[in-house]
C-alpha cells in the first residue's frame, strides 16, 4: 500500500507531484506529504488526512507568502501499517541530521532492530513507522556518496520497500530502488518522474521504465541512470504505455467507480478481441499445453479469488479436471500438495499483491507451472509468473473492483473452453458455439447498463439494513461471494454470502422480519430449489430480491416481499458475467445513497503489498 512519486525537471515539482498524488490516493489515504529543498534545508508539508488537507495547507503557504516550491521533490499518500495515522507518522521522512529525505512504500521487517542500534548511536526517531529508520539508517551511512548510502541501506533492510530518496548535498539528483513494491520511471520532455504506478505521470508522458528489484535510478532533469546493487550500470528498455490519459479521470461520473461499471462493455469487448487478435494474449493461449497437468490451483484473494471460485465450475464442467481454489493468504502457508504435474493459476487485477506474490513463488518453488491473469503490465505477478493473460480492463482506480473482475472472468471462462478443446472434451464445434455466446457478452452487460433505473430504485430503499443475506447455488453461489463482497465493502452493510442449500443448517436463525436476502437464480435445473430457500425465507418474514435470467414463478409471489430483477439469457457458465454487473449497480446505489466515498472505503486500499 501506500503511494509515492517523485519529480526532477524544469517544472515546479509540487503542483505536478499533488496531481500525481490524486491518481495514487487509491493506494491509501490516511495522510500524504511533499519534500522539496528549501533555503535552510528541507522544506516538508505533510498532513494527517485526505489530500484535500494536504492541499489546503499547502494553499496557506501561498497565502502566507511561503509557497513550496521546487524543480524536485517527492511525495506519499499513506496507509498506515506501523504507527497510527497522524502528521508526524506521514511521509516524507527527514534523518535527523536534515540531510536525507525518504518516501517509502512498503513494510521494514526488522526496523526494530535497525532502530535500537541507531538509537544505541543516539539517533533520536521522531515517528512510530518503519519508515523513519530508512532515513535515519541512510544519513548513518552517509559519506558524501547518496547511491552508496542507498545500496548500503538496500542490503541491511529486510521486507519490502520502494523508495523516493533526496540528499541536501546533492540538489539535483533523485534516486528509486524497489524491492518487492512496485516503481516505475517516467520520463519526458520536461523531466524525470519515479512512481507507484503508471497514472500518476500519464499526464506527462507514456514512456517508462519498469524498475526491478535491487535496481537503482538515478534521475536528474535530463538523465535517468540504473545501476545493480554492485553499481555496475544497466541497460533498460524504455515501455510505451498504451493508457489514454482518460482512462484515470472521472469523465463526468460522480465515482470511478461508476466510470469503471459502465466501462465493461468496452473492456470484455477488448479482453476477447486480445485473445483473438495477434499478440501476446494468443500467443499465451495457443502455446500452453494442458495435458501435462493433473490438477489446476487457482490461488488469489478478495475479487480476485471469487473470479477464480467462479471460474472452478466452468473448468471443471468443460474439463473434468480437478480445480482447486484457494486464498492466496492460506495457499501461501499450507504446504500444499503440488509437484510439476500442477498448474497453478494466479489472479490479480495489479499483479502485486503481496499474498499472492508469495503464493506464486511458493508454487514455483514447488515446481509447479503457473499462469497469471493480470491487469497491469509490468507488475510482479505478471513478470514472475511462467505465462501471463492480460485483462484489457485499462487503468482500475476506485477501490472496489469491478471491470478487471469481469475481464478476469471471460478470460478464465475462454482458458478452460481452450483447456477443454486441447483435451478434446469440446469438439471444435462446440468451442466455437461457445465462444460464440461469450461474444455475445459485451451487448447484454451493454443492455443492463442502459437500464440501471430498477436497480437504482430498488438500492435506495436498502440504506437502512443493517445486514444483507446472498444466496446461490452452483455458480450464481460464486457469483453471490462477490455481490456480498462488494456490498460490504463500499456501502459498510454486513453482509455474507452462503450456498442456498446451507441456509437451514445455521444462517436462517438470522433471518427475520424485513431481513433482505439477495437470491441469484440462474442456474436452471435448480431454478425450483432456490425459490424454495426464497420461499423459506419469505415466510420468515424477509424480503427477496431475485436476480437472475429464471423466474416464472416470480410473479406467483407477494410483489412486497420479492422483487426480481431480470437478466438476458446466456449460458448459465457465462452467466455470472450478468449477475456481477446488477451486483455491482446495486451495491454502488446502496453506497452512494448513504453518501459515502465510494472510490476510497474507509480502511482499504487498492493494492495490498503487506500481508
Ligand atoms: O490486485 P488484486 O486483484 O490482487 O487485489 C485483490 C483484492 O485485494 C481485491 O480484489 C479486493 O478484494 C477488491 N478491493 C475487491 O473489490
Amino acid at each position: 500500500m501506500c503511494g509515492i512519486i517523485g519529480y526532477t525537471g524544469k517544472e515546479d515539482a509540487v503542483p505536478i507531484i499533488v496531481e500525481g498524488l490524486k491518481k495514487l490516493e487509491y493506494r491509501g489515504y490516511d495522510s500524504s506529504g511533499i519534500a522539496v529543498y528549501g533555503k535552510n534545508g528541507f522544506d516538508v508539508v505533510k498532513q494527517k488526512g485526505r489530500l484535500s488537507v494536504l492541499e489546503d495547507r499547502l494553499k496557506d503557504r501561498m497565502r502566507e507568502n511561503k509557497p513550496l516550491c521546487g524543480n524536485l521533490g517527492i511525495g506519499h499518500t499513506r496507509w498506515a501499517t506501523h504507527g497510527e495515522p497522524s502528521d508526524i507518522n506521514s511521509h516524507p521522512h527527514v534523518g535527523s541530521k536534515n540531510k536525507i529525505a525518504v518516501v517509502h512504500n512498503g513494510i521494514i521487517e526488522n526496523y526494530k532492530q535497525l532502530k535500537e542500534r541507531l538509537e544505541n548511536y543516539g539517533v533520536p526517531f521522531a515517528s512510530q513507522t518503519d519508515s523513519e529508520v530508512i532515513a535515519q539508517l541512510a544519513e548513518h551511512y552517509y559519506c558524501g556518496d547518496i547511491i552508496d548510502a542507498v545500496i548500503k541501506v538496500s542490503n541491511a533492510v529486510e521486507g519490502s520497500y520502494a523508495l523516493g530518496v533526496m540528499c541536501i548535498d546533492e540538489r539535483d539528483t533523485l534516486i528509486a530502488v524497489k524491492k518487492d513494491n512496485p516503481l516505475i520511471i517516467g520520463i519526458c520532455d520536461h523531466g524525470n518522474f519515479i512512481a507507484s504506478d503508471v497514472p500518476a505521470v500519464l499526464k506527462h508522458t507514456n514512456r517508462v521504465y519498469y524498475l526491478n528489484d535491487k535496481e537503482i535510478a538515478v534521475l536528474r532533469e535530463g538523465s535517468v541512470q540504473f545501476f545493480n546493487m554492485d553499481r555496475e550500470p544497466l541497460q533498460k528498455n524504455i515501455e510505451t504505455i498504451k493508457w489514454s490519459m482518460d482512462s484515470a479521470e472521472k469523465g463526468g461520473y460522480p465515482h470511478f467507480m461508476l466510470k469503471e461499471i459502465m466501462e465493461q462493455p468496452r473492456v470484455l469487448r477488448d479482453t476477447i478481441q486480445s485473445v483473438i487478435m495477434e499478440g501476446e494474449n494468443k500467443n499465451v493461449l495457443d502455446n500452453i499445453s494442458v495435458s501435462c497437468f493433473n490438477k489446476i490451483i487457482i490461488t488469489a484473494c478478495g475479487s480476485a479469488y471469487n473470479a477464480g471460485v467462479t471460474a472452478k465450475y466452468v473448468f471443471e464442467k468443460l474439463c473434468r479436471i480437478s480445480v482447486e481454489v484457494e486464498l492466496a493468504s492460506e495457499f501461501r502457508y499450507r504446504d500444499a500438495i503440488i509437484d510439476n504435474k500442477t498448474l497453478v493459476i494466479l489472479v490479480s487485477q495489479s499483479g502485486e499483491t503481496a499474498d499472492t506474490i508469495a503464493a506464486m513463488r511458493e508454487a514455483k518453488s514447488k515446481g509447479a507451472s503457473t499462469l497469471s491473469i493480470v491487469n497491469v503490465i509490468g507488475s510482479t505477478i505478471a513478470k514472475e509468473a511462467d505465462y501471463c493473460l492480460f485483462t484489457a480492463a485499462g487503468p482500475e482506480i476506485a477501490v472496489a473492483t469491478t471491470k478487471a473482475f469481469s475481464a478476469q472472468l471471460v478470460l478464465l471462462y475462454i482458458l478452460a473452453i481452450r483447456f477443454a478443446l486441447r483435451l478434446k472434451i469440446l469438439s471444435h464445434n462446440e468451442e466455437r458455439e461457445l465462444l460464440a455466446q461469450i461474444a455475445t457478452l459485451p451487448d447484454k452487460v451493454s443492455a443492463l447498463l442502459d437500464k440501471t433505473g430498477s436497480i437504482q430504485m430498488y438500492a435506495s430503499t436498502c440504506v437502512g439494513y443493517k445486514s444483507i443475506f446472498f444466496i446461490g447455488r452452483n455458480i450464481d453461489y460464486a457469483i453471490a461471494l462477490e455481490g456480498s463482497l462488494k456490498l460490504k465493502e463500499i456501502s459498510y452493510i454486513h453482509s455474507e454470502a452462503y450456498a442456498g442449500g446451507e441456509l437451514k443448517h445455521g444462517t436462517i436463525s438470522l433471518v427475520e422480519e424485513n431481513t433482505l436476502v439477495v437470491a441469484l437464480s440462474n442456474c436452471s435445473y435448480l431454478y425450483g430449489k432456490i425459490m424454495s430457500n426464497a420461499e423459506q425465507v419469505i415466510s420468515r418474514g424477509a424480503k427477496v430480491l431475485l436476480i437472475g435470467s429464471c423466474s416464472d414463478a416470480a410473479s406467483a409471489h407477494d410483489s412486497e416481499k420479492l422483487y426480481h430483477i431480470s437478466l438476458p439469457h446466456v449460458h448459465e457458465m457465462f452467466s455470472p458475467s450478468l449477475s456481477v454487473i446488477v451486483l455491482q449497480l446495486f451495491s454502488y446505489y446502496v453506497a452512494a445513497n448513504k453518501g459515502l466515498d465510494i472510490d476510497k472505503p474507509r480502511n482499504l486500499a487498492k493494492s495490498v503489498t503487506v500481508e
